[in-house]
């Protein structure tokens, strides 16, 4: 099919970039060809695209003129950056820049950029109810992205504002599944409290981005919040439980347990998690499972998932 219109994929050898590849690739109606592009296109998961039928392409987020050359033809621009791999606001939003610059001189006709909530929306910085980070960001995670999409419009970059939500599969590709107790029980210790959270199957963030690919025009200027369900701590525990045959609860730390776990990053995941219960009205009213399954019907729930995956989680 000479005719199909390229989709220059970014974190084509990741989660969400990943799962676009794997829904152009797999597309029944094959509107699309899938571009995928990678710091290193002599990868396995490289040569596992190419192999699938993808043209590898190599481009870094760092350097605006390897993403102009990687998007050329293109006509569509999948755009994730990857915070947790550096850890910096600044790289961050340069990445995005990079990333709209380079899609606007190659003339792109539609852009989709995987963005969070700048969450100064609903906490000032001066709000005492939890630490500001890295000297003015409650979030600096989610921030960072939601802080710099006026850049794609103010170039005039035909884009959709992707609002993206807690991937189920982090149980298996980080360990945040059930954790084993000393008495043979499992936890789930998200320090949520009663506040339900989106989740989505990261299979589903690549099939509703080709569905907001094939709704072209419509869909540009649009934030678009997805997720397959919306459920609390308790609900997860109880589904899996039935789902993975093991007696799991609900136990969560505080957020400022969290927050001292000491790992890189954990304070802003402990923030970004009581931000989720102080404002879970606010964040789950973006996050629509009917829009969600307008993209997609068949949009996994918790318990698809769990089926479809439960021999990856480590138990
Ligand atoms: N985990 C969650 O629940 C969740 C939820 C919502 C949003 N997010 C956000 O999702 C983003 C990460 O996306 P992901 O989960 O898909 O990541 P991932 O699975 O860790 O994969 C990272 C991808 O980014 C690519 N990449 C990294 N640095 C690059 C660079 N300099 N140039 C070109 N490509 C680069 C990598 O490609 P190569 O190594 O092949 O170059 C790889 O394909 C983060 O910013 C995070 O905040 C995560």
């Amino acid at each position: 099919m000479p005719d199909r219109r390229i989709i220059a994929v970014l974190g084509a050898t990741g989660s969400q970039g990943g799962s676009l590849c794997d829904a152009i690739l797999d597309d029944p109606q094959g509107a699309f060809a899938c571009r995928a592009i990678t710091r290193n296109p002599g990868s396995d998961k490289a040569k596992e695209l190419a192999r699938r039928g993808a043209e590898i392409v190599a481009g870094d987020l760092d350097d605006e003129a390897s993403l102009t050359a990687a998007f050329a033809g293109a006509y569509g621009v999948y755009g994730v950056t990857n915070y947790p791999e550096f850890l910096s606001v600044e790289r961050e939003q340069q990445q995005a820049v990079n990333i709209a610059r380079a899609a606007k001189s190659s003339s792109a006709a539609h852009v989709i950029w995987s963005t969070l909530d700048d969450t100064d929306q609903w906490l000032p910085l001066s709000d005492p109810r939890m630490p500001t980070l890295m000297g003015g960001y409650k979030c600096p995670h989610s921030d960072a992205k939601g802080q710099i999409d006026h850049v794609f419009t103010d170039l005039g970059v035909p884009t959709t504002f992707l609002l993206t939500c807690f991937y189920w599969d982090n149980f298996y590709t980080i360990g945040w599944g059930p954790k084993k107790c000393e008495d043979g029980t499992y936890a789930l210790d998200f320090p949520i409290g009663n506040a339900r959270m989106p989740g989505i199957a990261v299979e589903d963030i690549g099939k509703c981005a080709l569905a907001i690919f094939r709704q072209g025009a419509d869909a540009i200027g649009r934030h678009i919040g997805i997720s397959g369900e919306h459920l609390s701590g308790a609900e997860m525990a109880e589904k899996c439980s039935a789902g993975l045959g093991i007696d799991c609860r609900f136990a969560p730390v505080t957020a400022e347990a969290y927050r001292n776990l000491g790992f890189p990053g954990a304070d802003d995941l402990g923030n970004m998690f009581q931000i989720f219960e102080e404002f879970e009205e606010q964040y789950r009213a973006s996050r629509s499972m009917e829009t969600t399954r307008t993209l997609v019907p068949g949009a996994l729930t918790f318990d698809q998932w769990l089926a479809k995956y439960r021999e990856r989680i480590p138990l």
